[in-house]
């Protein structure tokens, strides 16, 4: 045991683990929208047990419940692992900001349990499901970000680009986050409140005006960017993979946010919306940071 616990958290094991940190993550982020979607919030009322339990409910909401809470535990165990493996690696000294990277995953991930219980002991209150949502999204962002950074993905450019490259990979990483934020009051506001008689935050029709007001000003600024950004500079190649993967993702979620909306937010589509939001933000994250350190010099980027 000591030695399959010493391997699982050695300095070889730190790179694996960031990529099952990352898929951990994003996998309950979609499994949380999953309880909301199918109104399973309060399919265990109480927490940390279900029911009083340790053991999975047999019914429909509170195995989807506590399919959510297990996911979770496997989230936390992996933050762990990978913040004992970035010590065991040395990474205080030698990366210090990988360090603290991983330590910051092991603390968001941790912070979601009791905000995760408050959620439930506040029968689902929209403002606490929003916080437990952007939390997990925050933590997504870090694992990303380290993840460019450990498989060494955002790379310094052969000639240094001019100023505005790194500025509007910031301002595109900013604008996804105007629009996450917009859906996820669209949700609190909407048909799919995660259980019966949750208060609703906003009027529907009124913040999903919004939400697609602010879509579409971010489909548009990504697609002019691009257009300078193809003509007058030249990107390295996983700079122009991730611009293609971004307006492939953004492109699927105009189609299914309109679709859901024609159709009556049927819960599947929802969730598909959702899953597909995480991963926008994710892409468009993954993009920004390529530009935002494009012109840094190479060695401090090793
Ligand atoms: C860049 C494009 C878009 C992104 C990244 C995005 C992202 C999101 C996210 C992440 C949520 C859910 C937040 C949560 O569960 O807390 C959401 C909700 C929603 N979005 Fe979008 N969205 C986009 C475009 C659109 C468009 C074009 C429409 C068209 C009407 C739309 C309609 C909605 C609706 C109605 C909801 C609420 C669904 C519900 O919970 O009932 N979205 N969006």
């Amino acid at each position: 045991m000591r030695r399959f616990l010493s391997r699982i958290t050695g300095p070889g094991a730190f790179r694996p683990l960031v990529l099952i940190a990352l898929a951990a993550v994003y996998l309950n982020i979609v499994s949380g929208a999953l309880v909301r979607v199918t109104g399973s919030g309060l399919g265990c009322p109480d927490w940390p047990l279900c029911n009083g339990k340790a053991t999975p409910p047999l019914d429909y909401h509170g195995l989807i419940e506590f399919t959510n809470r297990a996911l979770a535990l496997g989230v936390i165990i992996a933050a762990i692992l990978l913040s004992v493996s970035a010590w065991r690696a040395g990474m205080r000294r030698t990366h210090r900001w990988r360090f603290r990277a991983a330590v910051a995953i092991g603390v968001g991930t941790f912070l979601q349990a009791p905000l995760g219980g408050i959620t439930v002991l506040v029968d689902l209150h929209p403002l606490s499901v929003m916080s437990h949502f952007i939390l997990a999204l925050v933590v997504m962002l870090i694992a990303i970000a380290l993840a460019l950074d450990e498989f060494r993905i955002a790379t310094a450019w052969p000639t240094a680009p001019p100023r505005w490259v790194p500025i509007g990979g910031a301002v595109i990483g900013a604008w996804a986050w105007l629009v996450i934020i917009t859906g996820a009051i669209v949700t609190m506001s909407g048909t799919h409140p995660g259980s019966e008689g949750v208060p609703r935050l906003w009027n529907l029709v009124d913040a999903a005006y919004v939400h697609v007001r602010v879509a579409a000003s971010f489909t548009v600024v990504i697609a002019i960017f691009l257009l300078v950004l193809a003509f007058a500079v030249r990107p390295p190649r996983v700079v122009q993979r991730l611009a293609w993967l971004l307006v492939a993702v953004v492109g699927m979620q105009i189609v299914v946010g309109e679709l859901q909306w024609r159709t009556q937010l049927p819960w599947w589509l929802v969730l598909i919306h959702v899953s597909l939001g995480a991963l926008a933000l994710g892409t468009a994250a993954a993009f920004g940071w390529t530009l935002a350190v494009s012109r840094r010099p190479a060695r401090r980027l090793r």
